[in-house]
């Protein structure tokens, strides 16, 4: 790894997006406009399984305006069917409540949703098994989970430690159905010419978007043109093709005209992921010392019939905490429920609620200040591969925090301090995420006048990757930030990974930096020093981290909680949160800082108020909008503080960068329960902690 001479990184740059955003200039998918566009709006399954018998149209085809009713009955057949979360309209199956079983199109959005109400579907129902459980016998063990994860670990003899343990503590933890919901709603315009398609559409990676639809129908991707500068959030809603993309697509082949596909929030919540509930065992064992000498993490959770997702929810556990003896293991029920996805911290936010939950819990019962019991326990390597850390901030993170926080004195007695009617606690977690890098590629032109253009496919969901790719290319050829021009959302650019797993600007900036090195070797080797007429352009590419198999790399944070319970309704406030991390070098002071409380604000809002209720006698969500599903408001959220620490790490990338997108909403909500039980001795283990769960 090389360094950069850093100017242009770390400077709180505002974002070089933010006044067209704020002026309304950048055009989001949805606010395209092209000649002779129609618009389409599904049906979506009124049954979690069965069959479809017959679907009646005519009331739809006969309202003005409608120009075609889209059903598995006469839908064009598509080339691929290899991947069945991109297979809409192709059978009478229905395989989860929601799903696609026809789509409408006509002149104007109006009559196209008027049109859809019209669609009688009948169907055969059968019977559907939609509730996750504990215990089961038709649990299925993935051959791996996400990320490519084993699925169990074991090590030593976690059972007869358990046994021989001074202490030890047997608790389940459970995480409710969460989903996504970015501020933009998904939406794809599909425009057929020339035998291929262009696609304005809201994701985190327009290349995988291209190849999946160049797959599904049948193209050569280079026929495909994806198109999405600006996008509105994602949480990882949008990483993945999801079938309405397919749908805009077939829509606008049948119609023969482009055709525009804008998802309600409601539509959302059937069709574009979610996050997988959890029931999640933990056993610990100590010793005299509060030394652990066993961890084991079993969880049960939830896929869909038609596609295996294995959320890596007992992940974090593996690498957290020293012990000679190791176990976790993940297994999956199949239920008729739609397709799960990633979302923000995709297993380090539901696993360690748990882990971190039960290690106050444990801190308890081995009498320790739960920071002073989580010190005893830091590993010297990775506990799972015997590798040492590229840089582990666990300690510093704790230290800087307890100090910012306020930690010290403690008493640690549950209930006994007040403030009107209102109980006072505090509570702490630890926050982990890997820190890891994709292969990407980047162009980088010089003009004659002396500008820069720096193009590869990246996304900018609002992480701030426009203005953080402009200060690393900048500090990569060594110029202001002025002098370069970022091209970003668009699949026709050099390729590169989408923004997801915290690793868009550790795989982007690497592959600029290789990119502006080679340009400006080239510049002086080849030229001289001097800009020849027709300017200069070069790519370069980059690929994974080669010291990956070395070190355990991994972001760290450390995150304190203020919780207010009220003593006669329950009701639970927090007034302040607090996180430090250890992410490496920061490229932004203020993008990274947005994520950071972005991302525990987040975790507020999965302590206290987020869950997805399912209704089991349809398996649809009964809370399916924003009415119904409570996301943290501004009257939920207090203080929120985040810090980091210096942190050079030599062996991730050029930049130093660890990722931080994900990290800040990972331990929030441990640090929440654990404020909640030390205002009140009453342990939540069953998020979200509302206020039925606190009166006695
Ligand atoms: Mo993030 S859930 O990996 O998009």
């Amino acid at each position: 790894m090389t360094n950069l001479k850093i100017q242009a990184i770390g400077v709180p740059l505002d974002r070089i997006d933010g006044p067209k955003k704020v002026t309304g200039a950048a055009t989001y998918a949805a606010e395209y406009h092209i000649d002779g566009m129609a618009y389409a709006f599904p049906v979506q399954s009124a049954i979690a399984r069965g069959r479809i018998t017959a679907i009646e149209t005519e009331a739809a085809r006969a309202l003005p305006g409608v120009i075609a009713v889209v059903t598995h009955e006469n839908a064009p057949r598509l080339a691929s069917l290899s991947d069945a979360r991109h297979v809409v309209l192709q059978s009478d199956a229905v395989a989860y409540y929601g799903q696609f079983v026809a789509v409408v199109v006509a002149e104007t959005p109006e009559v196209a949703r008027q049109a859809a109400s019209l669609v009688t579907v009948r169907y055969e129902e059968q019977p559907h098994d939609v509730t996750l459980r504990f215990v089961r016998d038709d649990l299925i063990r993935p051959e791996v989970v996400n990320a490519g994860y084993a699925t169990d670990t074991s090590s030593g003899d976690v059972e007869t430690a358990l046994a021989e343990a001074a202490v030890t503590l047997d608790a389940t933890y459970t995480t409710p159905t969460y989903h996504n919901n970015p501020m933009e709603p998904h939406a794809t315009i599909a425009a057929w010419d020339d035998g291929g398609v262009i696609l304005y559409d809201a994701n985190q990676g327009a290349q995988r978007i291209r190849d999946d639809v160049a797959r599904v129908f049948g193209l050569p991707p280079e026929r495909v043109r994806v198109i999405s500068p600006y996008v509105g959030g994602a949480f990882g809603s949008k990483a993945f093709t999801h079938p309405h993309v397919v749908l805009a697509t077939l829509a606008a082949r049948v119609a023969g005209r482009p055709v525009k596909l804008a998802l309600t929030r409601q539509q959302m919540f059937a069709v574009v992921g979610y996050r997988t509930p959890t029931i999640q065992r933990i056993r610990l064992g100590a010793d005299g010392k509060g030394h652990l000498t066993a961890i084991a993490h079993h969880v049960v959770e939830q896929t869909a019939m038609i596609y295996e997702f294995a959320e890596q929810t007992a992940v974090a556990t593996r690498m957290m905490y020293a012990a000679p003896n190791h176990q976790t293991s993940h297994r999956l029920a199949r239920l008729d429920m739609p397709v799960p996805t990633i979302m923000r911290a995709p297993g380090e936010a539901p696993g360690m609620f748990a882990l971190e939950s039960a290690m106050d819990e444990m801190a308890i019962v081995c009498g320790l200040d739960p920071i002073e019991f989580r010190i005893r326990n830091e590993p010297a390597t990775d506990p799972e591969t015997g590798r040492p850390f590229s840089s582990r901030g666990v300690v510093a993170c704790l230290r800087e925090g307890a100090e910012r926080f306020g930690w010290q004195p403690r008493d640690p007695t549950p209930g006994v301090r007040t403030d009107g009617e209102w109980l006072v606690g505090s509570g702490v977690a630890l926050s982990t995420y890997p820190a890891r890098r994709r292969p990407s590629s980047a162009r980088v032109r010089l003009s004659p006048d002396g500008r820069y253009t720096v193009s590869l496919c990246a996304s900018d969901m609002g992480t701030g990757a426009w203005t953080i790719l402009t200060q690393i290319a900048a500090d990569a050829l060594e110029v202001p930030v002025e002098r370069v021009r970022l091209e970003i959302g668009d699949s026709a650019l050099p390729t590169a990974p989408i923004a997801g797993g915290s690793m868009g600007t550790t795989s982007w900036g690497e592959a600029i930096v290789v990119a502006a090195r080679r340009l400006r070797a080239t510049l002086h080797e080849k030229h001289g020093g001097v800009i020849p007429a027709e300017g200069i352009e070069v790519t370069g590419e980059a690929d994974a981290n080669p010291e990956a198999q070395q070190f355990s790399t991994h972001a760290f944070g450390a995150q304190f909680a203020e919780a207010r319970v009220h003593r006669e309704t329950g009701e639970v406030r927090v007034p302040r949160l607090l996180g430090v991390f250890g992410v490496g070098r920061v490229m932004n002071a203020k993008t990274a800082r947005s994520q950071l409380i972005g991302g525990m604000t987040m975790g507020l809002s999965m302590a206290l108020h987020e869950e997805s209720v399912l209704d089991p006698r349809f398996g649809d969500f009964a809370n399916h909008d924003f009415a119904g599903y409570h996301i943290a408001t501004n009257a939920d959220v207090g203080a929120v503080e985040a810090y980091w620490i210096d942190e050079d790490d030599p062996h991730l990338n050029a930049m130093g960068a660890k990722g931080i997108g994900e990290v800040g909403i990972v331990g929030t909500a441990a640090a929440i329960a654990n404020a909640v039980y030390h205002a009140t001795g009453i342990r939540v283990r069953d998020l979200p902690i509302t206020l039925d769960k606190l009166l006695r």
